[in-house]
């Protein structure tokens, strides 16, 4: 059987509730299967198995076990963000392909172990920023390579969310441990959009944020939950993201793409390249990234891009590389944060 037709077989790490989506995305796609979930507590895992249908996949708590089953090519890392460094790292010296949850590693020098040890070890990865194949924000994509708008040079992508208790991840996620800060905790989404709308030749080389505590009564928060980045690209353009995670409204992901010959408002259109005479904005209807409920999320086309890179080895993105570029700027935004002083990239390496 040549490559292209095999059907992988796909591990979970870490059964929570992101995790559940991960099961129904591997069920769901026809080169994967899910054949095993691994998580602290074994009810998680069953759970996890019974709710993508998968009802004959392995249940282990020992991540060890899950390295070395047979029928394991792939392995998402679904555990809370402190644990992923060490997980990518372990799965990728077994020889794994590796789908990581975002945040990648709350430390800048976790990064660099991981990027070096998935680059020994050869393999795959994908970091999940599933925001990629969102309708609503490829679609904004491809209007800006296709030169609708022009030379982009403001870029501004926020994400605006009030994380309470009911969600699952809320009790680590709100602590300083586990959710770091606004900008890794969730923002990341947001500062991975404003990278990709400004496109891969022109990455951010110096970047400014403030950040604000809490302003109700919820004394959980264990971090600020504002954060506000500005930052310059290469070619001497802006981006800016705002990243509130307790703010009082339904969840929003504001994008804005200003360029020479147009404008990108959400799924709003002003192009003076594409419609002339236009006298009203152009709306497209398409499926917006407007719900923090995961079950709203495309993982089915994040877990595609996934196998098609390790089976048609043709380019996926965003991998751990690119990934790395993300977070890069989100460390030297809550470094900015903390000094109120702009911080030059690249960080030290
Ligand atoms: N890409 C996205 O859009 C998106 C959306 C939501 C979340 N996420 C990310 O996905 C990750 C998980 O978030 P979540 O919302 O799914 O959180 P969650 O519901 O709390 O799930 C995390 C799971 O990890 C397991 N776990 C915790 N510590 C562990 C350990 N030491 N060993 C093994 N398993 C452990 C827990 O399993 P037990 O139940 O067995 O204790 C828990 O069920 C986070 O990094 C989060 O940022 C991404």
């Amino acid at each position: 059987m040549s490559d292209s037709q095999k059907v992988l077989g796909a591990a979970i790490f870490g059964a929570g509730w992101v995790a559940g989506e991960h099961a129904r995305a591997y069920q769901q796609c026809p080169r994967t299967r899910l054949v095993a979930v691994g998580s602290r507590r074994e009810e998680s895992a069953r759970r996890c198995v019974d709710y993508g249908g998968a009802l004959d996949a392995f249940i282990t708590t020992d991540y060890e076990e899950l390295l070395s089953h047979p029928d394991v090519d792939v392995i998402s890392v679904t555990t809370p963000p402190d644990l992923h460094p060490e997980l990518t790292i372990r799965a990728a010296q077994a020889g794994k392909h590796v789908c990581i949850e975002k945040p990648i590693a709350l430390e800048w020098p976790h990064c660099l172990a991981m990027r070096d040890a998935v680059a020994e070890a050869g393999v795959k990865t994908i970091v999940s920023f599933c925001l990629h194949w969102n309708p609503s924000l490829v679609t904004t994509k491809n209007l800006i390579e296709r030169g609708a708008i022009g030379k982009p040079y403001y870029v501004g992508v926020d994400y605006w969310h009030r994380l309470t208790s009911n969600y699952p991840q809320y009790k680590w996620s709100v602590g300083k441990p586990q959710g770091r800060s606004s900008l890794l905790s969730a923002g990341c989404h947001a500062v991975d959009a404003l990278r990709w709308f400004k496109g891969a030749d022109n990455e951010v080389v110096e970047v400014t944020a403030y950040s604000v505590p809490h302003q109700g009564d919820n004394p959980d928060w264990g971090y600020d939950p504002t954060t506000i980045l500005i930052c310059r690209f290469a070619d001497g353009t802006v981006g800016k993201t705002a990243s509130i995670l307790d703010c009082p409204m339904p969840y929003q992901f504001n994008v804005d793409v200003v360029g020479t010959r147009g404008t990108i408002r959400g799924n709003r259109v002003w192009s003076e390249e594409l419609f002339p005479g236009q006298t009203d904005w152009s709306v497209i209807p398409t499926v917006l990234p407007d719900s923090g409920d995961v079950t709203h999320h495309p993982f089915n086309g994040q877990i595609e891009a996934f196998v098609a890179s390790i089976l048609d080895n043709v380019p996926c993105l965003p991998d751990l590389n690119d990934a790395l570029k993300t977070h890069e700027i989100i460390f030297a935004a809550d470094r900015s944060a903390a000094t109120g002083a702009p911080v030059r990239l690249p960080l030290e390496s």
